[in-house]
């Protein structure tokens, strides 16, 4: 299975460069991936017209299965109304076809309107255990644009998602292979407790930090291992950014129950107090 992440395009900031984008889409066509995931900040301030003008750059891609979330720039200013009207539903798990069966890809919108700070929620929980616990067709892929573990080289931490906690423990449990994130604008990779949390810089603005130049990821899964390609558009096949055995690396076990740290919210009209059966899987 091929990857192409990118993040960060910020269609409107003065900041953005369209050449940037237009080679890193063109690459991205050349690349053939079974899926192209693209992880927030479409835009700068969430207006209308630059969702109009990002829905016109990535209707370029020729790939079949294109995966686009929200980031905080697209809530801002009631962006995610535009964002539905150009790119659909905010959140959603779809299947997508590779080599080995179907990857589960999950994008789920972390953002709150106004807010840089990002949450997954505890509402969010038991869904997320739904589409994952016992996926066993292919990859187990997660979107989310805020990051759940600090980003090296990129200043102090302000905006890290405000339940990671919470997060990082249900992925451990569902074993998700890997999840793709943004919104630090630095490429960055974490493997922890067997979860991989690859992070692609900002693939099409000037919006940088430090010495790391705008970029995207290429994840190659094959039979044995997972690799990640560090991009720069327009500059060629790009460096190795991190490799893993396919199969997750877990040298340590934990052994207390999930449940004694994590419970599931159901929203208030889905509950039956009635019903010991409506509730998800892993609650108590
Ligand atoms: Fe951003
Ligand atoms: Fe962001």
């Amino acid at each position: 299975m091929r990857i192409v992440q990118m993040s960060d395009i910020h269609v409107g900031s003065g900041l953005f460069r369209p050449e940037l984008l237009s080679a890193a889409i063109e690459e991205t066509n050349s690349l053939q991936p079974d899926l192209v995931a693209v992880v927030g900040d479409l835009t700068m301030e969430g207006y209308r017209w630059e969702f109009e003008e990002a829905r016109g750059y990535l209707d370029r891609l020729e790939c079949e299965n294109v995966v686009v979330g929200m980031g905080n720039h697209d809530a801002r200013s009631v962006g995610y109304r535009h964002f539905e009207e150009f790119f659909g539903m905010r959140e959603r798990a779809v299947e997508v076809p590779v080599q080995e069966g179907e990857a589960k890809v999950v994008s789920l919108d972390s953002t709150k309107p106004d807010l840089d700070d990002g949450e997954v929620g505890r509402e969010h929980y038991g869904w997320l255990d739904s589409e994952f616990r016992d996926w066993d067709r292919g990859p187990k892929i997660l979107m989310i644009h805020h990051h759940i573990m600090a980003v090296p080289g990129t200043g102090r931490d302000v905006n890290i998602l405000q339940d990671s906690g919470d997060v990082m423990a249900i992925l451990r449990e569902l074993k998700v292979d890997i999840v793709l994130s943004g919104h630090r604008h630095v490429p960055y990779v974490w493997s922890i407790s067997g979860v991989r949390i690859v992070h692609s810089g900002t693939a099409s603005s000037m919006r940088v930090r430090g010495t790391m130049p705008p970029s995207y990821n290429v994840i190659e899964f094959n039979e044995e291992s997972v690799r990640i390609t560090l991009r720069e558009p327009g500059k060629g096949e790009g460096e190795p950014l991190a490799s893993f055995a396919r199969a997750a690396v877990t040298t340590s076990e934990f052994y207390p129950d999930f449940d004694r740290f994590v419970t599931y919210d159901m929203l208030p009209f889905l509950k039956d107090p009635t019903d010991e059966s409506s509730s998800p899987p892993g609650s108590s």
